[in-house]
């Protein structure tokens, strides 16, 4: 609780493309629950170098990012959207953190075995403690609630492991969060693989629609998108291509998967895959037009930058005293 609202923590890195993914799973769910709680939404450009980065390329797209949190309907007069890195508390509490994580809990991450499988050359310290650094960015706001897609679940969940092993030693200094999962969109597929998760670091740019796609590249991939040869609009495990159409078009639509199957009863895949481009591209042009607004106003976007990060740091200060005391640093002479 902070101001008597409960509180909202979630965050989104900066490195390769968004994908509508990352919007339908995530950032869409934060700006409904902007209304109802107390947010903070970070862009988490710490976790980003995990795996290395072209650094103007990164400093670029982590400012894009947190403009896209602005033109997809977050006011940061209202939700705190900030960098990670300028709030030097996120770093420090990982580290006290780490003190009470487990190698073995570590090692069952799929997200380090996934990331040290493709990145072999590189499987640093910091790629296999990722999820405590996501900890301590839960944790210091004392978050109540998490908006995640299904990926980052066993992630959620050893924060909530770490935060009772802590609490159990010391009292109630953290609130145990909870996941906030959408009952759809949690998991948008490849458009060309419906096995897999569409993710930003796939290397066939038709697998998925990045958020940055004009209305030509959107109608062109969903034209391309793998479905099946049943010619039959169903919501079903043995469909996924269209099941996962189905997903995207409900999100859109404010509708349940059953009365997409109703609507296009008897329609044909390719009018379908029209409809769902056309949801995709109507919501998508206007984000990305009041995001290259907000681009060209340097000066209102860095008081933004500045005004949240202080916000951010004076909360995260205080739990971070707090852990600090309860663990034995000595206190500070003034
Ligand atoms: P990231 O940047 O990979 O993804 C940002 C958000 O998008 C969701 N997501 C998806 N949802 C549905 N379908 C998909 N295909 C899809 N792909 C991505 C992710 O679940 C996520 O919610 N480690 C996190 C960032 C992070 C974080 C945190 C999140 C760091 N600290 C603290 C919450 C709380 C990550 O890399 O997300």
């Amino acid at each position: 609780m902070l101001n008597g609202e409960k509180v909202v923590f979630s965050g989104a890195q900066a490195t390769g493309n968004l994908t509508i993914g990352n919007y339908l799973g995530a950032i869409r769910n934060w700006v409904e629950l902007a209304n109802d709680y107390q947010c903070f939404f970070c862009v988490v450009d710490e976790h980003s170098i995990t795996v290395r980065q072209d650094p103007a390329t990164l400093r670029r797209r982590s400012r894009e990012l947190l403009t896209l949190y602005i033109a997809a309907g977050l006011d940061p007069e209202k939700s705190c959207l900030y960098f990670q890195s300028h709030v030097p508390a996120h770093a420090e509490l990982a580290w006290i953190l780490n003190c009470f994580t487990y190698m073995g809990e570590l090692q069952r991450m799929t997200q380090f075995k996934d990331k040290s499988a493709k990145h072999e050359d590189n499987i640093n310290a910091g790629l296999f403690t990722y999820p405590v650094l996501m900890a301590a960015d839960i944790l210091l706001y004392q978050a109540d609630l998490v908006p995640v897609g299904q990926d980052q679940k066993q992630h959620l969940e050893l924060c909530r492991d770490i935060a009772q092993r802590f609490n159990a030693v010391y009292g109630d200094v953290f609130t145990v969060p909870e996941g906030y999962y959408p009952k759809t969109g949690a998991r948008i597929m490849s458009l060309q693989d419906p096995l897999h998760k569409m993710s930003k670091s796939d290397e066939n740019p038709n697998a998925s629609i990045y958020l940055t796609d004009d209305t030509d590249t959107i109608m062109r991939k969903f034209r391309r998108a793998v479905t099946d040869s049943e010619g039959v609009i169903r919501y079903c495990e043995e469909q996924p291509g269209i099941r996962n159409l189905i997903d995207i078009y409900s999100v859109l639509n404010g509708k349940t998967p059953q009365e997409v199957e109703a609507e296009f009863a008897g329609r044909g895949y390719g009018d379908f895959k029209t409809a769902v481009g056309e949801s995709v591209a109507a919501v998508l042009g206007p984000i990305q037009k009041e995001q290259k607004r907000l681009l060209d106003d340097r000066a209102y976007v860095d008081g933004i930058i500045r005004d949240n990060a202080q916000k951010a740091a004076w909360y995260a200060e205080k739990t971070l005293r707090k852990v600090q005391k309860k663990v034995g640093f000595p206190e500070r002479v003034r």
